[in-house]
């Protein structure tokens, strides 16, 4: 989570190590890993997606996150000015204004998947979906999302509980509270998993899920893949520069970049573990959409001993892991509006959740409006973001003076080559290859 808005007291830096990769991870861990993740994986195929995701992650996500964190520490700064801080009367600022654009997209329509989450930790607790049959599970979740009625209300809900922690300038309590919690979220995924083994046709689940099948390899996929992982470890718009700026100078940016990698994988790849198991188990099209996750886990949790309360637990704790990403969604918004127009902190936050309301009012009306906010954050504007990103580190800062901040207070490097290598080609000619090509897939065009 975040600390105060301030980033040049001392007391805003984080105070352990614990703290930076919590807070940094607060914001990755979220309904990406656990609703975007295998709805992704099942709409592209399932194992050559997997693969295609690790590889980017280590190559060219773990190094855009440093990259973030190392512009974030140098300019003390949240993103909406990091960036024409350190280049100031020149045009790199649009970083942070396409930033905040894309974190207000995705809020949009990330809080009507809250609110679903909401509803059904609501109705887990009810016992509403305790002893359904697998059609009515599946009823269950259309009759909730054809209703914009009761989608609006449960997305405010959420819209809200997110605005009170960002209105309050996201101090303490919550970081204090997601520390415990989720790790216990973690662990209940693996009690799942267990569980999910055990389901009759349970293991075709998992050979959709980790036996690569490369007849399945295409443009999208690629594309997909790199857009999921951005939009997992939450890259590419920001967020991680002004995590970044909350950093000490003595923690080592490497580890902390990678440690939140490690973090955010092992949680999208533990709910595919569950996911692609129940799929197989209970008769679910892989292929289904964003309402996968909700259509296949009720079924797991009603062949578990004491399932209401595990599914309650569960969904409970997912609601916890959207609000520590939503709220750094709204932060990077709310910043902006402070800034550029002065407003306090609790005007900015009304006004910036408003304007996500209304967004999310069309969202919830538009199936398609939905999937092209879903589609046009993580596969376009986020890759354009890190884009220009890595091309602002390697071409207007100077080469010593980023290495020194990876290597500040006698922190060592030693692959410092190597990852500046990798920033300065690989990362952006792949973004570019891939992103051209993804394009060209979206507008029909193949060649
Ligand atoms: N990484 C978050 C998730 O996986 O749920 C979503 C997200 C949060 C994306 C914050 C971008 C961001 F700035």
């Amino acid at each position: 989570m975040k600390k105060n808005a301030n980033p040049k007291s001392s007391t805003d830096k984080f105070s352990t190590k614990l703290g930076a990769v919590a807070a940094a991870a607060g914001s990755a861990v979220g309904l990406g890993n656990v609703w975007r993740f295998p709805y992704i994986v099942g709409e592209d195929g399932g194992a050559v997606f997997l693969i295609l995701y690790v590889i980017f992650t280590i190559a060219i996500s773990i190094p855009i996150m440093m990259t973030e964190f190392a512009i974030g520490r140098k300019s003390g700064l949240p993103v909406t000015s990091a960036y024409r801080s350190l280049a100031p009367h020149s045009k790199w600022g649009v970083i942070g204004v396409l930033g905040v654009l894309t974190a207000f997209l995705i809020s949009s329509y990330y809080n009507i998947v809250s609110g679903w989450t909401l509803y059904y930790a609501v109705s887990s607790m009810g016992g509403w979906l305790s002893g359904l049959s697998e059609v009515a599970v599946a009823d269950y979740f259309s009759s909730l999302s054809a209703d914009p009625f009761r989608c609006i209300i449960w997305m405010m809900l959420m819209l809200g509980a997110t605005a009170a922690v960002v209105a309050q300038g996201v101090q303490g309590g919550i970081e204090k509270y997601s520390k415990i919690l989720m790790p216990l979220l973690f662990l209940l995924i693996v009690v799942m998993v267990v569980r999910a083994l055990f389901l009759p046709n349970g293991l075709d689940g998992i050979s959709f899920f980790l036996k690569p099948d490369f007849s399945k390899l295409t443009t999208k996929t690629v594309f997909d893949a790199l857009g999921q992982s951005f939009f997992s470890m939450s890259i590419g718009m920001g967020t991680m520069t002004t995590y970044g700026s909350y950093l000490r100078k003595s923690e080592n940016i490497a580890t902390t970049a990678s440690h939140v990698a490690v973090v955010d994988f092992m949680v999208a790849f533990l709910s595919g573990a569950v996911i692609f198991p129940c799929v197989f188990a209970f008769g679910v099209n892989p292929s289904q959409g964003p309402g996968l996750v909700f259509v296949t886990l009720p079924n797991i949790f009603n062949q578990m001993p004491m399932g209401q309360l595990f599914a309650s637990f569960f969904f409970l704790l997912l609601v916890v892991a959207a609000i520590t990403s939503s709220v750094s969604l709204l932060e990077v918004v709310v910043a902006y509006l402070k800034e550029s127009f002065k407003y306090g902190r609790r005007k900015a936050t009304l006004v910036a959740s408003l304007l996500c309301l209304f967004f999310g009012i069309l969202c919830s009306l538009s199936q398609t409006i939905f999937s092209v906010f879903d589609n046009i954050t993580a596969n376009v504007l986020m890759p354009i973001g890190a884009f220009l990103i890595v091309l602002f580190a390697v071409h207007r800062l100077p080469k010593d003076e980023f290495r020194a901040e990876f290597e500040a207070h006698g922190v060592s490097f030693r692959l410092f080559n190597a990852f500046y290598f990798l920033v300065k080609y690989a990362v952006p000619i792949v973004i570019l290859i891939i992103f051209a090509n993804g394009i060209l897939a979206l507008l029909g065009i193949s060649y």
